[in-house]
């Protein structure tokens, strides 16, 4: 009999995450060499790292041999000055989806129910089927945004988690403050309202959800250092939330759950607002790049606020497979059930450029 039939059954029934096409693996099906390939299919940032974390993180590989600091006291010490909370309200880790695993550790299981919009990141329905727990999925309204008000009545005794992905992944919308305080309002004690707000920088107008931590509602406020820091090979996230909640998520966390150089990177890069506010810039360009291009194609797409776009362009697939030959990758959203259209990170100018002609190419056949 197979190893597998001794295995956890809902381990077994989970399909792996589906990341964005490596360059490497697109290099060697198309005969192409890396540095031709543009990499447009993971929200990453185009600018690169904050040369201040490459510094710091070089200077943190001398010490290799020894285990970082389990408790991250710097790296805490510094958010929690940052954004007005307690040290003990903090927790970091490798990356915002470690911490998305590890509240879902901290209160999923079988019974149990996760909430999230339809349109939101694939990692939620993923650990809800690692622990056994139950994943309500709720529309998105017309104009792609959250249905908080359908959220809210989507609650009942079992639900555990309500994750607000804010701009949400893949579609970019927002919902601002009034919508939040109302749901924040009504919601039920029994419920943490995790914010996933991993693409807020980008965002123009930043709804304040750190106020709901700080009066003591059951409130998850999560952030990473992988979108407009530039870091996401390094992983590193964090979270502001309760005590009491911050100390579960240290109970199930490993023990040493984030690297020194992430460390000093992240310690760094807290510093570089500069790289933030560049990063942040070339995105905003960027994206007019893109939204004057389909306006003048007639092509329609969803007004992001987050780094990357959602566009319409008929048939999803086909258009990812065109731009793919032509050594750009993008993201189709097959996935999601959205077969007609692409998600496209925004690069450099020039990045942007290349793929605009390659979409316009596909879009011709
Ligand atoms: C909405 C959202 N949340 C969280 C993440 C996870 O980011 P990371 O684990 O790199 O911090 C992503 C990644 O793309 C995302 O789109």
């Amino acid at each position: 009999m197979s190893i597998l039939s001794y295995t956890h059954p809902y381990v077994r029934e989970i399909r792996a995450y589906q990341p964005g096409k490596p360059i490497e693996e697109t290099a060697r099906e198309l005969g192409l060499r890396p540095e031709d390939i543009v990499k447009l299919a993971s929200n990453e940032n185009p600018l690169g790292a904050s040369p201040r974390a490459v510094e710091a993180m070089q200077r943190a590989l001398l010490h290799s041999n020894l285990y970082p600091d389990g408790s991250a006291y710097e790296l805490r010490m510094k958010l929690a000055k940052k954004f007005g909370v307690k040290f003990e309200q903090t927790a970091v880790g490798s990356g915002s989806s470690e911490m998305i695993e590890l509240l879902c550790h901290t209160c999923l299981g079988e019974g149990k129910e996760l909430i999230a919009a339809k349109y939101s990141f694939t990692m939620y329905p993923l650990m809800c089927k690692l622990f056994g727990a139950r994943y309500v999925e709720v529309e998105n309204k017309a104009d792609w945004s959250h249905d908080l008000q359908g959220m809210l009545h989507a609650i009942t005794p079992k639900t555990r988690i309500v994750f607000i992905t804010n701009p949400t992944n893949p579609v970019g919308t927002m919902v601002g403050q009034e919508e939040l305080d109302a749901f924040m309002g009504a919601v039920p004690e029994h419920v943490i309202v995790a914010f996933d707000e991993a693409y807020i920088d980008f965002a123009k107008e930043k709804p304040d959800t750190l106020k709901y931590v700080k009066r003591g509602q059951n409130a998850v406020v999560m952030r990473t250092f992988s979108k407009a820091y530039g870091l996401a090979g390094v992983r590193a996230g964090f979270v502001m939330t309760t005590e009491e909640i911050a100390g579960l998520l240290h109970k199930v966390r490993s023990p040493f759950n984030m690297s020194s150089p992430a460390q000093a990177a992240a310690l760094a890069a807290l510093d570089d607002e500069e790289h933030v506010r560049r990063s942040v810039q070339l995105v905003h360009e960027g994206m007019k790049q893109y939204e004057n291009a389909f306006r003048a194609w007639g092509v329609d797409y969803i007004p992001s606020s987050g780094n990357f776009i959602l566009v319409n362009v008929g048939e999803g697939s086909r258009v990812f497979r065109e731009c793919l030959r032509r050594g750009v990758i993008i993201r189709p959203m097959d996935g999601y059930g959205l077969t007609q259209y692409v998600r496209i990170t925004v690069g450099t100018k020039e990045e942007n450029e290349r793929c605009l002609a390659a979409l316009k190419e596909a879009l011709a056949r």
